[in-house]
């Protein structure tokens, strides 16, 4: 058996027992081990994450098993080739501790460690988001998360800002409908969400959206199932990974891509990068790219999961980040939280580490354990043999843009509305069933607010989405009184 050492490699005298003089007399200052091991206690908990704090995750690979080379270079999409990834799934707003199934939006990330350097993809269960400017991430979050008097989350705060900013309905109707209370994380999709660029090898540019088609079936809980799973199991999803996992039951994804031409974007119905709208798959269908499947659980939680610092701005040659206001934004939020979570050194982490080797001029800092060797100069240009950037690395998304410098609220597609999409997916996509839990999911959050103002707002609003369904959950209409399910889907 080992013997207990210090963190410095020195046998320790007991497990157990402080040094004190005498069986009952004073702890000394100098016991070195108690010290040490009370000081690394205190420190073992670095922050959560601001959102998506509590999660699970797993390592896997991606095989590409379509051709999408005339629209990407990206050495990741290439026909037949196998990269090995990482995933964390989660939930937004609740603390590290909260129930799995508490109704969510569920994270769905994806780490590809190419043979170019990391390629995240940083989604959602649900293919929209709930703003589609940056500048109200911090307020919305706010509204989702707890009073800073009494500590207690609030419908009332959350219906506010939701019904004050219309362009939440879309994703709110995902959120308050099925998509809200997913069985599994395996039984879910995953959406890239936003629009991202891809370029071929011969320079041509697309814009693509990623579907992730689970092989697991998507499948939800009805709100009194998840109440009672959330008081039984609060880390229901995370316990589900693992043991499907653990047992060889392997979760796969299929990975399919919209991809819309280039020039069609400037001249489309509506903005194709407004993170609130779904491309209709009737103007671009599914592409089958590859399949992605989850096949080992990480043997430290703490080192793959909780340290894991995924980036929408981790891209590679051949794909890369569109005009939306939200994932620019996005591109700066991620590193920065990670050097307040992790550490300014974070990308040395193994999990976070791409499987190429890397030279960049960045140095020291707190815990720095790479270092370039001495013989290499620590500024460019140099003309000592230093790493040299590479112009035609083809990293940076390209698109032309002009125009005044101004805060815009709107844009200048014609079908920019709110609410449409929301009413065609409560009309032509939801069935009868779920239409009816929805209305009761409604009728209950309506029960709980307080304030008459924002009952009000509550009811046009979904009155906005769709007539029937304001009147379904204002309780103007009975239950049961919903219209028939229509065939066509976006
Ligand atoms: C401007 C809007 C947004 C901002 C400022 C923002 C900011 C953040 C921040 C700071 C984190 C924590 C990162 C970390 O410490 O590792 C995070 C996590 C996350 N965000 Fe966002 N976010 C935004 C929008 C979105 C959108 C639109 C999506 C999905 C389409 C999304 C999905 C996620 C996911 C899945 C995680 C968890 C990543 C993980 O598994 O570690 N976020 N976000």
């Amino acid at each position: 058996m080992d013997a207990t050492t210090t963190q410095s490699g020195a046998p320790v005298a007991s497990d157990s027992e402080s040094l004190t003089v005498g069986p009952d007399g004073a702890t000394v200052l100098h016991d070195r081990y108690l010290l040490e091991k009370l000081a690394q206690f205190h420190r073992e908990r670095i922050p959560e994450r601001v959102v998506h704090a509590k999660g699970g995750g797993a390592h896997g690979e991606f095989v590409v098993t379509g051709d999408v080379s005339e629209y990407t270079c990206a050495a990741v999409f290439q026909p037949g080739t196998v990269t090995p990834t990482l995933q964390r799934f989660s939930s937004v707003a609740g603390e590290q501790g909260s129930p799995d199934t508490w109704r969510d939006v569920r994270g769905f990330s994806v780490r590809f460690y190419t043979t170019d350097g990391n390629y995240d993809i940083v989604g959602n269960n649900t293919p929209v988001f709930f703003i589609r400017d940056a500048m109200k991430f911090p307020d919305f979050i706010h509204s989702q998360k707890r009073l800073p008097g009494s500590g207690l989350r609030d419908a009332d705060m959350q219906w506010d800002f939701w019904t004050l900013s219309p362009e939440s309905a879309h994703q709110v109707l995902y959120l308050m409908g099925d998509r809200g209370l997913p069985r599994s994380w395996r039984e879910m999709n995953g959406f890239g969400s936003h629009t991202f660029q891809w370029t071929s090898e011969s320079g041509e540019r697309s814009w693509v959206k990623y579907h992730f088609v689970t092989n697991q079936g998507d499948h939800a809980l009805d709100a009194a199932e998840a109440e009672l799973i959330a008081g039984a199991d609060a880390d229901h999803y995370r316990r589900d990974l693992h043991e499907s996992i653990a047992r060889g039951d392997f979760p796969s994804w299929d990975l399919k891509v919209q991809v819309m031409p280039f020039e069609t974007a400037k001249t489309y119905r509506f903005n194709p990068f407004d993170v609130t709208k779904v491309w209709p798959h009737a103007d671009f269908p599914l592409i089958p790219v590859g399949t992605h499947t989850l096949n080992r659980n990480p043997e430290n939680f703490f080192a793959e999961i909780e340290q894991a610092a995924f980036s929408p701005g981790n891209t590679v040659r051949g794909v890369g980040i569109s005009p939306d206001k939200m994932l620019m934004a996005r591109v700066f939020a991620y590193p920065d939280s990670q050097r307040y979570r992790v550490g300014a050194n974070f990308a040395e982490v193994p999990v976070n580490s791409p499987r190429v080797t890397t030279h960049s001029y960045s140095q020291d800092g707190a815990a720095r354990a790479r270092f370039a060797p001495a013989s290499l100069p620590v500024y460019a240009p140099n003309s000592f043999g230093g790493p040299v950037a590479v112009p035609e690395s083809g990293l940076d998304s390209r698109w032309e843009s002009d125009g005044e410098l101004m805060r815009a609220a709107a844009s200048l597609h014609s079908e920019d509305s709110d609410f449409g999409q929301a009413g065609t997916l409560y009309r032509d996509v939801l069935t009868v069933d779920s239409r009816d839990r929805l209305h009761a999911t409604l009728r209950g959050q309506r029960a709980l607010l307080t304030v008459p103002g924002i009952v009000e707002r509550f009811d046009a609003y979904w009155t906005s989405v769709d007539a029937d369904l304001g009147a379904a959950v204002s309780g103007q209409t009975g239950p049961g009184q919903s219209r028939p399910a229509a065939l066509s889907a976006m």
